[in-house]
């Protein structure tokens, strides 16, 4: 197959490396849990955050947090599932800090429902804020990286679609499809200087996985903890801190990657 070769390394054809501060990037999903976290560890480098969630009010004390913090920050309330809002967004934000050169989709919704109890309605939106609101954002966004030369996308996706999840089989079908969906936009955009990486994470404790425990759901931390061979349950800055790596001008040479930050729970 005949592929247009870019030799020149990403620091090359971008204009500030592009590990410079100040780069623009937006985190879906970034008002809870490994979002928050992750826009944490971006404002932190110094990267613009544009926090993106469901959830108003949490993403603008999201915000208020990272500029407190002297970072900078926006929030914005979107519904990953609504293209249009997701184009609006980020047509504010290039107006505001210019193009777009980091994103990370950690919106997410689950459900535990027996699989003959799923209704098509279940499935649908368990799909449609998983697995089509990663697909509008990083078409949203991407038209921006190619026009660098440069780039980094991390999905969030979830150890459940790497080992099967009993009562997760729409969520474990949703995230199965965001990893393959980042190993194909990594062929994809690989000569463009755009790196896609997957962080399936399992054992993580966030507000997604404590409304689990108290839904008796999942076991509690302890029991939790045990399964994992470390012992102990991770945190969101855990997943930040591959994230931020993944990220960065460092980690050029790494695309098409699920890097599991987990414990040792999935080998
Ligand atoms: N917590 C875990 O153990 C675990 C394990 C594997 C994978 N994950 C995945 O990691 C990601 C982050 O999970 P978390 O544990 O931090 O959860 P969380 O619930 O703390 O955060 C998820 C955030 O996504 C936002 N969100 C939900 N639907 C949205 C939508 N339609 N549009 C915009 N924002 C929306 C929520 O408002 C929330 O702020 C999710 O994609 C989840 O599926 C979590």
């Amino acid at each position: 197959m005949n592929r247009p070769v870019n030799r020149a390394a990403p620091e090359q054809v971008s204009p500030g490396g592009d590990g410079s501060a100040g780069r623009v990037a937006i985190v879906t999903g970034g008002a809870s849990g490994m979002g928050l976290s992750v826009c944490r560890r971006l404002a932190a480098c110094g990267d613009r955050v544009a926090v993106f969630d469901l959830d108003g009010t949490a993403a603008e004390r999201a915000a208020e947090e990272l500029r407190a913090a002297g970072g900078t920050a926006m929030a914005f309330e979107v519904d990953v599932t609504d293209r249009a809002l997701i184009d609006e967004a980020v047509g504010k934000v290039r107006a505001a800090w210019g193009p777009v050169r980091v994103l990370v989709t950690s919106a997410g919704v689950f459900a535990f429902e027996p699989f003959t109890e799923i209704s098509a309605e279940s499935w649908r939106r368990i799909l449609d804020v998983n697995l089509n609101g990663t697909f509008h954002c990083i078409q949203a966004v991407i038209p921006d990286m190619i026009a660098a030369g440069w780039g980094r996308i991390v999905t969030i996706s979830s150890s459940s679609a790497q080992r099967g999840s009993p009562k997760m089989v729409h969520y474990t079908a949703s995230k199965g499809a965001v990893i393959a969906m980042t190993k194909a936009l990594a062929r994809e955009y690989a000569h463009c200087g755009i790196t896609v990486n997957t962080i399936p994470p399992s054992g993580i404790d966030t507000p997604m996985s404590r409304v689990s425990q108290a839904a008796g759901q999942l076991p509690d931390n302890e029991t939790m903890a045990r399964a994992i061979p470390v012992g102990y349950l991770g945190s969101g800055a855990d997943i930040a801190a591959a994230c931020v790596f993944l990220c960065s001008a460092e980690a050029r040479f790494i695309t098409g990657q699920v890097i599991g930050v987990n414990g040792g729970a999935v080998i």
